[in-house]
């Protein structure tokens, strides 16, 4: 039996660095809220033909691994009550404002930041085989740092992640779209 979503027509957009849980979170989100869920890297790996991200980045470079990010974007965004789990860089590369005044994105799709430490996400990604750009740590603090303002200025809802459990950071994400409680200074 089909299950309507909890999503009123809309996508919601898991934002952040490398290692912040957007994949974990997006699983456990989409079950609470009975939505489809897209991982936008399994989406890029699909549109290269390729196996990995790795293997994008070897044979094409960034710029190409871009411009199949750009296209998965643009087809999961044709879609609607889903949880995308987006790239550390997909919205870094392809501005929510432009993507709004193409009518790619609607208002009604909500950016979410899960806001982590940079220790964080360097604890769960500096041994990890499958992400180019953390092959380089002080190349990889480097982006984190010239990406954080970026991140908190596009975010409809921002949500710290250091120390919390994927299920209390969706309860938070829940309650922060229905507007049940205001977030905590
Ligand atoms: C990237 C993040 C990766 C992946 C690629 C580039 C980035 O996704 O898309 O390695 O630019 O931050 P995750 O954030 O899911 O690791």
């Amino acid at each position: 039996m089909q299950t309507n979503s909890l999503l009123s027509n809309q996508n919601i957009l898991l934002i952040g660095f490398m290692g912040s849980g957007k994949s974990s979170v997006s699983r456990d989100l989409a079950k609470q809220l009975k939505a489809k869920r897209i991982d936008m890297d399994d989406e890029i790996i699909k549109i290269s033909g390729l196996r990995s991200i790795n293997e994008i980045f070897e044979k094409h470079g960034e710029s190409k691994f871009r411009e199949f990010e750009t296209l998965a974007l643009i087809e999961s965004l044709n879609k609607k009550n889903q949880i995308i789990a987006t790239g550390g860089g997909t919205l870094v590369h392809n501005s929510p404002s432009s993507l709004l005044s193409e009518n790619r994105m609607s208002k009604e799709d909500k950016i979410v930041f899960l806001n982590a430490t940079f220790e964080t996400c360097k604890n769960r990604c500096q041994f990890s085989d499958k992400r180019p750009l953390f092959k380089d740590i002080d190349k990889a603090r480097s982006l984190f740092n010239e990406r954080l303002p970026l991140y908190n200025s596009i975010a409809d809802h921002i949500v710290n992640i250091d120390r919390k459990t994927t299920q209390e950071v969706t309860k938070e994400i829940i309650a922060l779209i229905y507007n049940l409680h205001r977030p905590q200074i």
